[in-house]
């Protein structure tokens, strides 16, 4: 076979970056369908009560206005599993920036006119939006896998109580928001019982499902499109109220509907990460050998919806201990409802706890990454399984090597440069490595082609190179004879793009489809193909964690250079590295991407992002990019991502784990951890910003 067979591994560069580049690539917005109309929603500007009238008059006088919807004209729809989708059909208002009716009008400039005009009248009562560990109506959320909730091993609390070496200590994280580039957008036309929506989503498999319930059709009457997509973080994971509203309005007016939602709107009605409160408690023997873990999450959700940051999940699965508490509450509240950001849990979790892992270093008077060398182990502290790999202790070990760690004076304030203070920081990371059941197919063209069709997203991350090359991995041919098709929800159905799931799921049925297509070709040898060419589809079944013999997870280690500067408060980070053991990596040039994507999100988590709910108007004071700060380039020092090759026979053919979370897990604590030995002050709330440094 020749060489250009091993497609798998190359740093083959991405498919669609030359449209990207050129702008011929279409985003949802940027479809305009022949008489398209623009939706402009209004939020409302109450944080609990009910509409008691509306309005429109004003609206709809305006030259150009199509109509106005609210929740007594609107499209019924059939109650929804995410009450975030139950957009205006009834009076109620759950929280400040639910919408309460949607303009729509012959230009954009028309639609958002008249949705100022419209005057909403409310009984407004009185609302909470204040997380606290002692809120009355706090509890501990039950899933059906049990994550969310409390895990018990031992005795954790009496063993905490008889250590000789204990830290306990209370993290504070913010509101944070994903804040894609793109922002969520949908064109729907609705036309001969037909829906046709552009949707910017993770999966558009998904919207198309969720949309035949909601709208009682048929699903192979929906037809749903996201060819590009603009980054989601977890905010596209699955369906938000723009293409709700877009379908809705499509079918109301008979037109074709865009609608754009506003960057200000985006972090009351896409999700958010919820803040959390998260007390840790460390016991340890002298040499450091952990006896107890105790972990209590507090987080908040909205009224209409229970979602549970599941910050302690990680807990139960790095260090091991023979006793550990990690418990998990929510505090229903009059808050938007948050949602999946970017390694929901593991990322303000592995804060709290690495956080807490550099105090009890500094209680033991013990090197930070020597302590957790120390609490290694084989088996999942919590389920008793074994890692299906785990090479935490070699990315801690090439990691030091590579950020010369060896170098480091344990005492702080021990190295500046005039006013500027500069110390070192480490943390772990961990994120679990996932599939879900997919759909794929392969065929074979008479030309000598072959066209992959699977219904995965591309947002950002290189799925479509990174599949056309496990395709041509399994058919064993060259990468440019695979054409692939993704991003529409005609093709074979596929899970969303999360979880960092997606390579593992989508890929796994390329895989096999592309396997039995090439035993196909196999058998037919000698023979010329027919002028229709050859298929092959698959269904595969990717095996959930508990159903495993095997623990999967992703490990990594964060080193982090700061400059404190002591005249301004201003935390830089002059070095970022992280070194990652995560399967098979099935393309350098992407997976790097991926890495030092997510860890500069992780600098932002550290240093400049977070929101303020302003318990007066019961919504957040950060709603555009000025206010709430995500890394710019002038934050951003040279990152540096390494990783270790993993031969993991445990997880899937291509032997890979997810990528797209690992490096924002960790990265805040390594970065605080830093702020810490540079300046000898331990600081538990994030950001870091000039207002607490000084
Ligand atoms: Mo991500 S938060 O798994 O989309």
């Amino acid at each position: 076979m020749p060489d250009t067979v091993s497609a798998l591994g190359s740093p083959a560069e991405r498919r669609e970056g030359p449209a990207k580049v050129t702008g011929t690539a279409r985003y949802a917005a940027e479809h305009t369908p022949e008489g398209c109309a623009y939706a402009w929603p209004v939020p409302a500007t109450v944080a609990r009560g009910r509409v008691t009238a509306v309005d429109d008059s004003a609206a709809l006088a305006l030259p150009g206005v199509v109509g106005v919807l609210t929740h007594e004209n609107a499209p019924r729809l059939t109650d929804p599993d995410d009450a975030m989708l139950a957009v205006l059909q009834d009076a109620r208002v759950p929280h400040r920036g639910w919408y309460v009716a949607l303009v729509v009008a012959d230009t954009l400039e028309t639609a958002r006119e008249a949705a100022a005009a419209v005057r909403i009248s409310y009984a407004e009562e009185p609302h909470d939006v204040e997380l606290r560990t002692d809120h009355p109506e706090a509890y501990v959320p039950q899933d059906e896998d049990g994550t969310s909730g409390e895990h018990l091993r031992g005795e954790a609390d009496n063993a905490f109580a008889a250590a000789p070496v204990r830290v306990d200590a209370l993290y504070r994280v913010p509101p944070l928001h994903n804040h894609p580039m793109e922002p969520h957008a949908a064109t729907a036309v609705w036309q001969d019982g037909r829906l046709t929506v552009h949707d910017s989503s993770q999966g558009s498999s998904t919207v198309r499902d969720t949309l035949a319930a909601l709208f009682e059709l048929p699903k192979d009457r929906i037809t749903v499109v996201s060819e590009h997509v603009g980054g989601g973080f977890g905010s596209k994971g699955t369906p938000r109220p723009h293409v709700v509203l877009a379908a809705m309005a499509a079918r109301a007016t008979g037109r074709p509907v865009k609608l754009v939602l506003p960057r200000r709107q985006l972090p009351t009605v896409v999700g958010h990460r919820s803040p959390t409160l998260q007390r840790v408690r460390l016991a340890a023997e002298t040499d450091g050998t952990l006896i107890s873990v105790v972990h209590e999450v507090t987080a908040h959700t909205s009224r209409i919806k229970e979602f549970m940051e599941t910050g302690a999940a990680a807990t139960r699965i790095v260090y091991p201990s023979p006793h550990s508490r990690t418990t998990h509450r929510v505090v229903p509240l009059d808050v938007p409802t948050p949602s999946w950001m970017r390694a929901p849990g593991e990322a303000p979790g592995m804060y709290a706890l690495e956080s807490a892992m550099d105090e009890l270093a500094v209680a033991l008077d013990l090197d930070p990454v020597e302590l957790r060398l120390r609490n290694d182990t084989d088996t999942e502290p919590d389920s008793g399984k074994p890692f299906s790999s785990r090479h935490l202790a070699e990315c801690l070990r090439e990691g030091a090597r590579r950020f010369g760690w060896s170098e480091r004076d344990p005492r702080p304030r021990s190295h500046s440069e005039g006013a500027v203070l500069i110390g070192t920081g480490m943390a772990a990371a961990t994120y679990p490595a996932l599939a879900s059941p997919s759909r794929a197919s392969a065929h074979a063209h008479p030309d000598g082609s072959f066209e992959i069709r699977v219904n995965a997203t591309d947002i950002g991350t290189g799925a479509r190179t990174v599949l056309a090359q496990v395709a041509a991995d399994a058919l064993g041919v060259p990468l440019d004879r695979v054409r692939i098709e993704i991003g529409d929800s005609d093709l074979p159905s596929a899970p969303l793009a999360g979880g960092s799931s997606g390579t593992a799921s989508w890929g796994w049925a390329v895989h096999a489809a592309g396997t039995e297509l090439a035993e196909n070709l196999e058998q037919r040898r000698g023979q010329p193909l027919p002028p229709e060419g050859v298929s092959a589809s698959v269904d595969t079944k990717g095996t959930a964690d508990a159903d495993s013999d095997y623990s999967r997870h992703a490990f990594g280690a964060h080193f982090a250079e700061v400059g404190v500067d002591t005249v301004s408060g201003e935390v830089r980070v002059r070095r970022l590295l992280g070194v990652y053991a995560a399967g098979h990596i099935l393309n350098p040039r992407t997976a790097r991407s991926q890495f030092i994507g997510a860890m500069t999100m992780g600098l932002g988590m550290a240093l400049t992002e977070g929101s303020t709910m302003d318990a007066a108007f019961g919504d957040f004071a950060e709603c555009d990019l000025a206010a709430y700060h995500v890394p710019a380039h002038a934050d951003v020092p040279a990152i540096e991502a390494y990783w270790i090759d993993e031969d993991d026979p445990h997880l899937n053919p291509m032997g890979s784990k997810g990528i797209g979370e690992i490096g924002i897990v960790g990265t805040a604590a390594a970065i605080g951890n830093a702020v810490r030995h540079a300046t000898g002050v331990r600081l538990r709330e994030l950001p870091l910003t000039p207002d607490r440094i000084l």
